[in-house]
């Protein structure tokens, strides 16, 4: 029996999440994953990942979330695990203009290191705080621009978390089994994800303690 029989996967799935520090990459990833999250900001240092198994509408889809450290430093360090993605989280806090200001740095440097044909999804997070200062409405133009779907979030009481994931994960499932400018070449990358954190080479913290 091979391994994704084995685990119960059809297909796994790379997702990066991306966006500026302190919006909630990491909390949001341990909401979906572990279903908890802490009231402590501890940045993420170069990349970290973990697994969560899900069933898109009969398929069971293995995502594997890259969790990228949002700090400018680290930023040439993340541009290398772009490879093999399928699906980009891009986040930022309602309540931090700046974030949301940097969204259109990050659509550019999406379009430079991504596959053509990713999946992006915009995410303002931190929906359940009273202190926004990034209306609704300006994350949903901003997509609209982009061409990309939109969701306002909460790590800390749940809010759309799992409908993020889910909605990228159908979007990217879709796309793998009826697009036909997709080669099987390319459909291979998606089949034999599992290889891809230790092709990824040094860096890599593997948590991966999530196969929910
Ligand atoms: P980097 O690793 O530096 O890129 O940060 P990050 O984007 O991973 O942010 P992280 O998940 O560490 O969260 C930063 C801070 O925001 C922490 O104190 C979290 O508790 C808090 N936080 C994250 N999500 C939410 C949310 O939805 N609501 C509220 N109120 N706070 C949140």
């Amino acid at each position: 029996m091979n391994r994704k029989a084995k685990e119960g996967y059809d297909f796994q799935v790379k997702l990066l999440m991306l966006g500026d520090s302190a919006v909630g990459k990491s909390s949001l990833i341990t909401r979906f994953c572990e279903d908890t999250t802490t009231s402590n900001h501890i940045p993420t240092i170069g990349v970290d990942f973990k697994y969560k198994t899900i069933d898109c509408e009969g398929t069971k889809i293995k995502l594997q979330i890259w969790d990228t450290a949002g700090q400018e430093k680290f930023r040439s360090i993340v541009q290398t695990y772009y490879k093999g993605a399928m699906g980009i989280v891009l986040t930022y806090a309602i309540n931090d203009r700046k974030s949301f200001q940097n969204i259109e740095n990050w659509m550019k440097q999406i379009s430079t290191n991504a596959a053509k044909g990713i999946v992006v999804i915009l995410v303002g997070n931190k929906a359940d705080l009273l202190e926004r200062v990034v209306e609704t409405s300006e994350g949903k133009r901003v997509a609209e621009t982009h061409n990309i779907k939109f969701f306002e979030s909460s790590a800390k009481d749940g809010e759309n978390v799992d409908m993020i994931f889910h909605e990228l994960a159908k979007e990217i499932k879709t796309r793998i089994l009826s697009d036909p400018s997709m080669n099987e070449e390319e459909r291979q990358v998606i089949r034999i994800g599992d290889k891809l954190p230790e092709q990824q080479g040094a860096g890599a913290q593997a948590s991966g303690g999530c196969k929910c």
